[in-house]
């Protein structure tokens, strides 16, 4: 146990700031505005504890050490990031998934010939990849078959551990009704553990999680997806930023497939090959009877 305090920590010297911020942008794509900066001081005061640090000159010697660097973004972009999520959120995209873009994909072989592929790119703690996965569960139980599998991934380490465990406290399950808890849901056997419920094995089994960085300049996705959700992230990207990722993302889908953002990034003023299906949701070109086999793997 430290007996370390960070009560004496002065503040961020304005140029240590403008280096730090030009090292979020250029890695993690993350704008740090100067009305951040009392959040960032926070933050990493806590950082600073943890590493057993009393000074932020120390931390700036360690984070822009070439021989740690690589090390301590890690954490330190885990110590930046907001990783607010929610099970349903924004449910206007749920709903569009069942009524147009899943029969229209099942129409066309998807999910019945070749399993449906969906890339959850900001998973945060899980519960928008475990969301899709209900969602498509539940669809395909009045399809004669239905076959999917779920990537989800983030640039935090530290979120990806939580959602690959899968476990939730009753507040964060309370966008889910009654039924859907049934049946995607497991009691934990103590009801005093600090996070009594668990996604069913069945559904964590359609889910898979990797680390991927959405500044990354090639995904590297073994096939292209057929949906992709990549929402509330890019409003941290700067306008240049949110076309590079979203033409990347583009490159990720078979024609035809469809991209979901969050409700407050729209794509509409970036001038890319993208119709707009709903609000925040769009279709990249014309899927074609057949092009399952184009998700297989990319060209
Ligand atoms: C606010 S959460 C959104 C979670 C979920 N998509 C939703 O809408 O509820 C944003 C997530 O984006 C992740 N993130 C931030 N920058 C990223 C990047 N460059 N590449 C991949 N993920 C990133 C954060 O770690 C965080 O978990």
């Amino acid at each position: 146990m430290t007996s370390l305090s960070t009560e004496h920590l002065t503040a961020i010297a304005p140029s240590d700031f403008s280096r730090l911020r030009a090292l979020i942008e250029d890695r993690c794509g993350i704008q740090l505005p100067e009305s951040k900066r009392p959040m960032v001081e926070a933050r990493l005061r806590k950082r600073l504890l943890h590493l057993g640090l009393s000074s932020f000159p120390e931390y700036w010697r360690l984070l822009f050490d070439p021989a740690h660097q690589a090390t301590e973004l890690v954490p330190l972009t885990d110590t930046l990031t907001t990783n607010k999520t929610d099970f349903l959120r924004e449910p206007a995209h749920f709903a569009l998934l069942e009524q147009t873009v899943l029969p229209a994909l099942y129409a066309a072989g998807i999910g019945r010939r070749t399993p449906l592929r969906v890339w959850s790119a900001a998973a945060s703690t899980g519960e928008e990849p475990y969301t899709l996965a209900m969602v498509l569960s539940q669809w395909g139980r009045s399809q004669r078959s239905f076959d999917f599998s779920i990537l989800g991934t983030d640039i935090s380490t530290r979120v990806l551990a939580r959602a690959r465990e899968g476990t939730y406290d009753e507040a964060a399950i309370a966008p889910l009704s009654e039924s859907w808890r049934r049946a995607y849901l497991l009691r934990a056997r103590l009801d005093s553990a600090p996070a009594p419920f668990r996604i069913a094995p069945e559904l964590r089994a359609r889910v898979r999680f990797g680390q991927l960085n959405l500044m990354d300049a090639d995904y590297a996705l073994p096939y292209r997806c057929h949906i992709i959700f990549c929402r509330n992230v890019m409003i941290y990207f700067n306008r240049p930023t949110q076309a590079e990722v979203t033409r990347k993302l583009t490159e990720n889908l078979v024609p035809g497939g469809y991209l979901f953002v969050g409700h407050s990034e729209s794509l509409q003023s970036l001038d890319l090959p993208l119709a707009a299906l709903a609000p925040s949701a769009y279709q990249w070109g014309t899927l074609r009877p057949g092009c399952e086999e184009a998700a297989g793997a990319k060209p």
